[in-house]
């Protein structure tokens, strides 16, 4: 154990002591002893699936006097990170088991926010292995994935197929190619090409750093170096700004969230549209709500030359350091990311599973068809940044970005003063 984690857990004040801690300790040694048992709360972006009180309550039906209150955050990630940090820097209890979003790990973990777990207690080796270097910080365990997240493009079948195309893209050019076809339908009246999220929030972070991956590109390197002054990051930038100039996206796009790309999706007005898994079930409901139910299906995401890469999303389980009854939060986040408890979620609502065996479940993917599309999507994502100062580096990012996208600044410019920002940060300046 190194001085640095020592001081973490004397900090913490929970050291591995004696063997019989040491089982729960973790192969990389010194993980958090944690004892207490009781009340505790999840935290979490709100949820509008019902799908997570079903869970707690399970819980709560085997365990009355450790019961799980569930605490809901706004659903934009950003907001959700500030609570949980605002909760961190006042040692508050009100948080114990943080779903943390899987681009914050590095950060909560280097700040002492939250505890170092033990692995040996999760079965990580079930898990498809880019998901679970998402809770790992130095080589230790600080959040346990519950659920992923890869981009898919969406698209829409009736009109591919009237317009005699009988394959999703590839590429943006043929993205392009498509539309222009498909513009041409008379059932195409009014419909737009593409949109994404384009918001200045994490989503943008997102599709700026897809588009830069698709391109070739690289937003940060493995060491967190980065490296955005590249013909490739312009390459991908340029196709998003060129896209909101010449129409292929529309304006209102730089307003758009998750959900405002689902409405725009699922009212038909657009032919394409880069989005999660969550979404393909709600616009197929039949209840009258979506008025292209049956009427789409998802591809892995077109890039410059070739199939296009995901950013990684996410969300895994993580102990606030400042929490009680941490006996009790352990086995709630064993019980949250179990492999059961996943094909429970299943069965309410769609979601990105973690475990392996569920992308081959041939019952599963008759229900979601979109499957063996995500799987692909998160084997080739590319994760964010993975940096100590992430919440610096998006801001930076999200900045640069829209003014790119709204045409406050040209694509070469915003990417010179977004290398000159993330170099910065890196150096701690
Ligand atoms: C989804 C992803 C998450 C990402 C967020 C951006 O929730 O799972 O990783 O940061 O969208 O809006």
């Amino acid at each position: 154990m190194n001085n640095r984690t020592t001081r973490a857990l004397r900090r913490s004040g929970a050291l591995c002591a004696g063997l019989a801690a040491l089982a729960a300790c973790g192969a990389g040694g010194g993980s958090v002893s944690s004892t207490g048992r009781g009340p505790i709360t999840y935290v979490a972006g709100a949820d509008n699936t019902g799908t997570v009180q079903a869970i707690l309550d399970r819980w709560n039906k085997l365990h009355p006097k450790e019961r799980v209150t569930f605490v809901q955050l706004p659903t934009d990630a950003d907001a959700q990170r500030q609570q949980m940090i605002q909760n961190a820097a006042i040692r508050s209890d009100a948080f114990t088991v943080l779903s943390l979003d899987v681009v914050w790990t590095s950060e909560f973990a280097a700040h002492r926010w939250v505890d170092r777990l033990p692995e040996d207690r999760f079965p990580l080796d079930e898990m498809l292995t880019p998901i679970v270097a998402t809770g790992m910080y130095r080589g230790g365990l600080y959040s346990v994935p519950a659920s992923s997240d890869g981009g898919m493009l969406y698209y829409r079948t009736d009109l591919l197929e009237q317009a005699g195309i009988d394959r999703p893209p590839v590429t943006w050019a043929e993205l392009k190619a498509d539309c222009a076809k498909v513009r041409k339908l008379p059932a195409a009246k009014g419909v737009s090409c593409y949109a994404g999220q384009f918001q200045k929030y994490e989503g943008l972070t997102v599709n700026f750093a897809e588009a830069v991956n698709s391109a070739g590109g690289v937003v940060t390197d493995a060491e967190g170096r980065p490296h955005l002054d590249t013909p490739q990051a312009r390459k991908g930038l340029d196709f998003l700004v060129r896209s909101f100039k010449d129409g292929t996206i529309p304006k209102e796009a730089a307003t758009y969230q998750e959900e405002d790309a689902r409405r725009a999706f699922q009212s038909g007005k657009l032919v394409f549209e880069r989005q999660w898994p969550y979404m393909y079930p709600l616009v197929n409901k039949k209840d009258g709500a979506s008025r292209v139910a049956g009427k789409f299906a998802v591809a892995p995401l077109p890039g410059l030359s070739g199939p296009g890469a995901s950013s990684l999303g996410g969300h895994n389980l993580a102990l606030s350091a400042s929490a009680r009854n941490k006996a009790t939060a352990l086995d709630f986040i064993r019980f949250f990311t179990s492999q059961d408890t996943q094909r429970f979620s299943l069965a309410y609502a769609p979601a990105a599973p973690t475990y392996k065996a569920l992308y081959a479940d041939p019952r599963l993917v008759k229900k979601y068809p979109y499957l063996p599309v995500l799987k692909q999507s998160i084997l080739h994502a590319v994760p964010r940044p993975r940096v100590f100062g992430y919440g610096d580096v998006t801001a930076a990012v999200q900045r640069e970005a829209f003014a790119a996208l709204t045409g406050a600044e040209s694509s070469a410019s915003a990417l010179r003063n977004l290398q000159r920002d993330l170099q910065e940060l890196a150096a701690g300046k």
